[in-house]
């Protein structure tokens, strides 16, 4: 047990020449800041020990007795122009005898918003779900819904072209020229996007196109030398009107569905 023998420590305020207070250690003391301005100040202890050594300890610390302030729409800094809308409020102070949240809550103006917007997701995402179920019009022939429709038709006509998916057929059998995106070759394969036959509401000229294949015709004003392959040997019925169906919805396109029904009279006409 050897701990050094502090006579005193004496406590000095700021630039106070004079200590405020002087204790033997261990001591305990209450510092009232409520006597202190509001703003920054230094604390400083002076331990002396018997031999008249010195050590000495400063703390800075920053006093707010007053009440708080909160400012809404300006921060530091900021980059303004024309009329600002501040919003002010004040809270708190060490001088209050009861602690108010609700002044502590400033009436910021952000939950007007942020219930619209909640609200309009929650209504949004419950008419989405409501509209997968039954889609109407215009959208029950887009490529989403013709699985759902192709069902039902089946109800109704007893056709089967579930599992085939038009795009698919188009990917692997009229992409080559036509392209992904519809689009064709410029003089070489024409557009099915926007393309006259592949819109008409009579669809059979586009089914005896797909069918039995096409050389020389002027489409939209452009002469194809190229020939177009007729797919009668290789597509089924059904897959016939799905790559038909696909083509009729997509890129823009609003055709007629057609059923692998009408393909097969069209086939059985022959070319
Ligand atoms: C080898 C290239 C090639 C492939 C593969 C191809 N086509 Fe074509 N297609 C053409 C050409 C070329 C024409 C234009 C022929 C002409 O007018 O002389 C054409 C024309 C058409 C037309 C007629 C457009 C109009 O306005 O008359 C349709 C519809 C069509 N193709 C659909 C398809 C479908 C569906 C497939 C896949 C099953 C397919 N094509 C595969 C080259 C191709």
């Amino acid at each position: 047990m050897n701990q050094p023998d502090y006579s005193k420590i004496e406590v000095y305020l700021d630039s106070n020449q004079e200590a405020i207070a002087s204790y033997s250690p261990p001591a305990q003391m209450e510092l009232d800041t409520s006597k202190l301005d509001d703003g920054e100040h230094t604390i400083k202890f002076v331990a002396i020990d018997t031999g008249n050594k010195r050590s000495i300890k400063k703390i800075n610390f920053v006093v707010r007795n007053g009440p708080g302030i909160t400012v809404y729409g300006l921060k530091d800094n900021d980059v303004v122009e024309g009329k600002l809308h501040l919003l002010l409020n004040s809270y708190g102070g060490a001088y209050m005898e009861k602690w108010e949240p609700a002044r502590a809550e400033t009436p910021a103006p952000i939950p007007t918003w942020t219930w619209i917007v909640f609200i309009g997701i929650v209504v949004w995402s419950m008419y989405y779900f409501i509209d997968q179920w039954s889609p109407t019009g215009s959208f029950a022939e887009t490529p989403t819904y013709q699985n759902i429709r192709h069902e039902e038709t089946n109800e109704a006509n007893n056709i089967k072209t579930i599992g085939i998916s038009g795009s698919e057929v188009y990917r692997k059998s009229c992409s080559s020229c036509h392209q992904e995106n519809g689009q064709g070759v410029p003089n070489v394969f024409p557009p099915l996007a926007g393309n006259l036959v592949v819109n008409d509401n009579d669809p059979s000229k586009h089914i005896r196109t797909v069918l039995f294949g096409l050389q020389g015709e002027t489409i939209n004003g452009t002469l194809y030398n190229t020939p177009m392959p007729g797919w009668a040997e290789q597509l089924s019925n059904e897959e016939l009107a799905a790559v038909i169906n696909h083509e009729r919805s997509s890129w823009g396109n609003n055709g007629r569905m057609v059923t692998p029904e009408e393909v097969r009279k069209v086939r059985e006409e022959g070319k």
